[in-house]
Order: C-alpha cells, then sequence, then structure tokens
C-alpha cells in the first residue's frame, strides 16, 4: 500500500505510452485497493517491463510516417533545444525510444519539431536517448550521432 501511495500513484501513471496506461492504472488501483500481494504486483509489473522492452507496446499503433526525413549520419545538432516534459535533459527535449520509427512519430507530433539527433546512449531498459530540435542549423560532426531532417515539401 505504501508503494501504491508513495510511487506508483505519482510516477506509473505519467507519460507512459498511451498503449500502456490501462495497465499501469490496473497497477495503481488494484495496489490502492489492496486486491494484490507483493507477488503479484511484481509479476504486473514485469509484464508492463517486457512489453515496454521489447517494442510490443508500438504493436497496435498505426506507424505511417507523415514527414519525410533527410538521415545525416555521423552529425550533430549542438544547439536549437527546445524543452519537452518528461525530458532527461534539463534544457532540452531528451527523450528514449524504441526505434527510429518512434523518433518520427515523436517528431511528426509536434510542430516545433524540426530535427532529431540519435545519440549512442541509452537507457537502462535499453532504448535509445534522442534529442529532439526546433531547427537543424547549424549541423556538426560528431562520429557517434546520427542526426534526421525533416524535409519540408
Ligand atoms: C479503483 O477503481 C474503482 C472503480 O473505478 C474506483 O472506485 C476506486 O476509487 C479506484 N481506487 C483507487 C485506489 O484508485
Ligand atoms: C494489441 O491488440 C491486441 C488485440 O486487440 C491485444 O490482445 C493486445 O493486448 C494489444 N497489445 C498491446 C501492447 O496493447
Ligand atoms: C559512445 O561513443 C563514444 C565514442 O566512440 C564512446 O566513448 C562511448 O563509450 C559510447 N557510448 C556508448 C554508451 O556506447
Amino acid at each position: 500500500y505504501n508503494a501504491y501511495r508513495f510511487f506508483f500513484t505519482y510516477l506509473l501513471p505519467h507519460s507512459a505510452p498511451a498503449s500502456l496506461r490501462p495497465l499501469l492504472d490496473k497497477i495503481v488501483n488494484a495496489t490502492g485497493e489492496l486486491h494484490w500481494g507483493i507477488d503479484e504486483t511484481a509479476a504486473q509489473l514485469e509484464r508492463v517491463l517486457n512489453l515496454y522492452k521489447s517494442g510490443e507496446y508500438l504493436q497496435n499503433t498505426t506507424r505511417i510516417p507523415k514527414t519525410e526525413y533527410r538521415r545525416v549520419p555521423e552529425a550533430f545538432i549542438p544547439d536549437e533545444n527546445y524543452r519537452c516534459w518528461p525530458s532527461y535533459h534539463h534544457k532540452g527535449c531528451l527523450l528514449s525510444v524504441f526505434d527510429v520509427n518512434e523518433a518520427i512519430e515523436i517528431c511528426d507530433s509536434y510542430s516545433q519539431c524540426k530535427a532529431f539527433v540519435l545519440t549512442n546512449q541509452t537507457t537502462w531498459t535499453g532504448r535509445q536517448l534522442v534529442f529532439f530540435k526546433m531547427a537543424s542549423n547549424p549541423i556538426v560532426p560528431d562520429p557517434d550521432k546520427i542526426t534526421y531532417v525533416k524535409v519540408t515539401g
């Protein structure tokens, strides 16, 4: 119950991918109502974690990119940050993605986003960290990064 009260209710439902939200809401509710013990709670959390790590949570979403992107290997955009929530970086928009298609979806869904940069860093769940950017100038060489720039028709 204390895990519900101090952690789950604040951390679990927010900023989770839409397809995982019902599962997380169920965990919050069932622990808040004392319907589950620790074993069942752990098993349900593992289940969500596996859907998240494997990318299965993306399966039921339609994945048709709206915009075309130009791929610039070994390149980085040092400036042009904007803030987003939840971000791993306090000055810029640094989010984790399962793959490049998820990064495209995120950039497509936000009109301010004009480019993004895949880094070679990952989170503990193996998701790649990506900087989202307001513009693509300047682009500087960086062997560890790949830049994608929105192609405006
Ligand atoms: C759990 O869900 C029920 C039914 O929607 C609701 O009445 C109850 O307040 C919820 N409990 C918690 C702790 O979220
Ligand atoms: C995807 O949809 C199928 C069929 O509706 C469902 O059984 C499955 O749980 C869904 N997967 C996710 C990750 O939401
Ligand atoms: C990213 O690349 C740099 C330079 O090649 C390397 O030092 C660093 O260990 C790499 N980081 C990861 C997480 O692979």
